[in-house]
């Protein structure tokens, strides 16, 4: 069985919260290497905007101590770099000082996938910036479980019968599962609320494992305003499961998401490849890059950078428009957040000094 484990998060960026410094990379990077053939198989070390991201392929399953220990070590080392350098936000992620068996729930985002490869097996890594991890769930539901996306859903017996989706609620920590297309309707009645609810795994129906997403919301772990989780997710393509082209067609439509400036906007989620990796415009867009591997006994053969491709130009350059048109609201809803999503924000803290000028009316 190959395990890959995609595990991420902000150590410290530059300048303010916009990318991550080569020199973290590269001590990510050299850090990984030195497990190559020891506890893990290959690695990849990339970044999305401020966040350090972490691609290991191994054979110890999900929620290893030592693949999550390694992990760790990498984060505590490269926050040494970012404080030697002054980077902003040095260790932002690392929501305790002590490590204890698995990086969940102190900060790090994970997305984990044990499985059996297939003669040939395509694995697309998703990673995003100044978002949310409900934002995944739009994509996956375009994927798996619609056919004006996947007409594979259609054509291919294989995948005929659809796929089920574990969904958990991230406020009353429960998890449950929707069988589509049968229950698409029960399905989008909580993942169309992503700030709650979110798509965890997706299971083909006999079972087979085709996606899986980090889920961390570092505010609710906190209890304080620590910006956005920037989430992960891997999934898996082709022969009986949606297309490598299938995967990435739903970026090709403009979708607005929440997180962007001070984790307090809705912004348009734009595709961009590896160059275009880092935020800009009002700490943003929200950015999502894609990198394509095949998996060759847990070997990571790639990446192929998905996003940087003029198919996706169209895509962007309407991104940048709804962007525009966000930007002219200023710091009026729908732009800002909802009021209920503010109170994970600093926003509370404003309002708590001002409570004594309310009178009655
Ligand atoms: C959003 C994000 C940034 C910061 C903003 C303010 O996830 O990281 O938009 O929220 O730059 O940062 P501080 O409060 O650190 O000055
Ligand atoms: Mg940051
Ligand atoms: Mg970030």
């Amino acid at each position: 069985m190959t395990t890959i484990s995609v595990i991420k998060a902000d150590v410290g960026s530059f300048p303010g919260h916009s990318r991550v410094h080569p020199a973290i990379l590269e001590k990510a990077t050299e850090m990984l290497r030195k497990a190559e053939g020891n506890l893990i198989t290959d690695s990849f070390v990339t970044h999305c905007g401020d966040d350090l991201e972490l691609i290991m392929t191994h054979t110890h399953g999900e929620d290893d101590p030592g693949i999550h220990k390694l992990a760790w070590d990498v984060f505590i080392e490269c926050t040494a770099i970012a404080k030697d350098l002054k980077l902003y936000g040095a260790g932002q992620d690392l929501l305790s000082d002590a490590f204890s068996g698995n990086v969940k729930g102190m900060g790090p985002g994970v997305a984990e996938m044990v499985f059996e490869e297939r003669a040939s097996d395509p694995v697309l890594v998703f990673m995003a910036d100044k978002t949310e991890p409900g934002a995944w769930n739009y994509y996956l539901y375009k994927m798996f479980a619609d056919p004006f996306n996947t007409p594979g859903l259609v054509i291919d017996p294989a995948m005929h019968e659809g796929f089920v989706f574990e969904v958990h609620d991230v406020i009353d920590k429960r998890k449950v599962h929707f069988s589509t297309p049968e229950e698409s309707h029960k399905l989008l009645a909580y993942i169309g609320a992503p700030s709650r609810y979110l798509i965890k795994y997706v299971y083909r129906k006999d079972g087979l494992i085709a996606a899986s997403t980090s889920t961390q919301r570092l505010n609710l772990i906190a209890g304080r305003y620590v910006g956005k989780d920037d989430p992960v997710m891997v999934v898996r393509g082709q022969s009986g499961l949606p297309s490598v082209g299938e995967l990435i067609e739903p970026f090709a439509t403009p979708v607005i998401v929440a997180g962007w400036m001070r984790g307090s906007h809705h912004g348009p989620f734009m595709p961009v490849g590896l160059c275009d990796a880092n935020c800009t415009r009002f700490d943003g867009p929200p950015r999502v890059i894609c990198l394509g591997f095949q998996i060759c006994n847990g070997k990571l053969i790639g990446p192929v950078d998905m996003f940087d491709d003029p198919a996706y130009d169209r895509v962007r350059s309407k991104c940048n428009e709804i962007a525009d048109i966000l930007r002219a609201h200023g710091p009026f809803e729908p732009h800002r957040l909802s009021l209920e999503e503010m109170e994970y924000t600093t926003l509370p803290i404003v309002e708590k000094e001002l409570t004594d000028r309310w009178e009655p009316i």
